[in-house]
């Protein structure tokens, strides 16, 4: 199994070019399923859960062709990719599949909403807390859906074949629940109103991207979309945006090792909330037409207090990489994680490196310490395992990761990025054998 071993110490300068974001790519790959036209995409990121995502959407009968690479623009220069669904297959997401990642509960909307009928396995407990789907069902009852949960299966029907447009007042804000829904609702019949929806930039992205298929919806980036059902859609090119976290995640980087990094397509415009504390920590962002730059020094950054929340609000997706700076901050702080139960996982491993960092419940106290030291840690989700990568950056000696599948599904080449600014990092391969358990674990970010 593969590591990712740093040599820490070094100050990162240059340019990283920001994929295209995961979380927008997955739900607009399985837009696909919407129309029997081809959508391309472009600025697809190479990512595992990407691989995974076609995976599925093929078993349903969608097909894949790479239409070639962009041309490189402001760091665009993901894969573009046409999906063709002119006639599907299969409706049924079988369990190993949504077990590796979550997201694949969003083919059930487009499904419900193309066939009328879907079959797509519970995604069951998850290494960030139970995450449940409750709410993706409700919408979709609350559409005249027949649902039956049965051996571990959401068994989803719409009487005589169509969706109806209704009422969806969510009791939480959740994003691929928000996703799921809107998807449902743009083949229903008449109008249907997301309430309380999730206002994440990937959700507008979805919705610009249906919307150029055809789709009527008002409301974007606000608390509430409406709908009217369309008889179909048709096919469309779309761009997908740059990765936030992964932007956000560089520019953690940039501050933790003291450097000065030119994030190329990134912008701060997606981050508000997280843009914000990163300055009044102390790291200097600057908006660019081109992209984000972002320094520090770390001996001028301050601890402040983090609440992560749904959107505008800072992105639980980037609580850990946070937590990594402020392990090297000049003063305490705290962070709140308000969205997932169990988010904390990456401090123990952080501890191994020296941190000092009392948990409790879902509140981080951090004191800040003068160094981290290398050591060998575990990767456990995405994010925690890149605030790892990030602490070691800035460590002393050598730290190695272990379980960087979970970097893999998020972050595309991320050493060769990192080492083009300056990083010592290399991927190696473990010479010890993979345990059981050690395959592939469902966690869906
Ligand atoms: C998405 C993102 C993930 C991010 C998360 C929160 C994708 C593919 N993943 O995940 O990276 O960390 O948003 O920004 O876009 N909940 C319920 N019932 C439901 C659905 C959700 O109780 O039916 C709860 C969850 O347990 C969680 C909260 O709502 O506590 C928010 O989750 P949600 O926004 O749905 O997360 P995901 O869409 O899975």
């Amino acid at each position: 199994m593969d590591q990712i071993r740093i040599e820490g110490g070094q100050r990162l300068e240059g340019r990283i070019p920001i994929s295209g974001a995961k979380n927008a790519a997955l739900p607009l790959m399985c837009a696909s399923l919407l129309t029997d036209e081809s959508l391309v995409l472009r600025n697809l990121p190479r990512l595992s859960d990407i691989s995974s995502m076609a995976h599925l959407l093929g078993s349903m009968g969608i097909s894949f062709s790479i239409l070639g690479d962009d041309e490189p623009h402001q760091g665009h220069m993901g894969r573009v990719i046409s999906l063709d669904g002119k006639k599907l297959t299969s409706t049924r997401a079988d369990y190993e599949i949504v077990r590796k990642m979550r997201a694949s509960i969003l083919v059930l909307g487009p499904l419900m909403a193309r066939m009328g009928e879907a079959t797509v396995s519970l995604p069951g407990g998850c290494a960030i807390g139970p995450r449940p789907v409750d709410l993706h069902i409700k919408g979709l009852e609350a559409m005249g859906a027949e649902i039956d949960l049965r051996d571990g299966y959401i068994h989803a029907k719409a009487p005589g074949g169509r969706l109806k447009g209704g009422i969806i007042d969510f009791d939480k804000v959740t994003v691929t629940g928000t996703e799921n829904l809107l998807m449902a609702a743009v083949l229903a019949e008449g109008r249907t109103i997301i309430k309380n929806a999730a206002q994440e930039p990937e959700v507008t992205d979805l919705v610009i991207c249906l919307k150029a298929m055809g789709a009527q919806i008002s409301g974007e980036g606000t608390d509430t979309l409406t709908i009217d059902g369309v008889e179909r859609l048709h096919g469309a090119t779309h761009d997908i945006i740059p990765d936030r976290i992964e932007a956000g995640t560089f520019m953690v980087a940039a501050a933790i090792t003291s450097g000065d990094l030119f994030l190329e397509g990134a912008r701060l415009e997606d981050q508000p909330a997280f843009t914000e504390i990163l300055q009044k920590s102390g790291v200097t962002l600057e908006q660019h037409p081109d992209g984000v730059r972002a320094a520090a020094n770390l001996k001028d950054i301050k601890g402040i207090d983090l609440v992560t929340e749904p959107y505008p609000g800072v992105a639980t997706d980037l609580q850990a990489q946070y937590m990594t700076l402020m392990t090297l901050a000049q003063t305490p702080c705290t962070i709140d994680e308000t969205i997932f139960e169990n988010r904390m996982m990456h401090v123990p491993e952080l501890s191994r490196l020296g941190a000092n960092i009392d948990v409790d419940g879902n509140t981080a106290r951090i004191n800040p310490v003068s160094s981290l030291k290398g050591a060998e840690v575990m990767a456990t989700d995405l994010r925690a395992s890149v605030s790892l990568v990030l602490a070691g950056l800035a460590a002393e000696g050598v730290t190695t990761v272990n379980r960087i599948y979970h970097l893999d599904r998020g972050y595309e080449r991320i050493e060769e990025k990192l080492r083009r600014v300056g990083a010592k990092i290399q991927r190696v391969s473990s010479e010890t054998t993979p345990k059981a358990g050690n395959t592939l674990r469902q966690v869906g970010t």
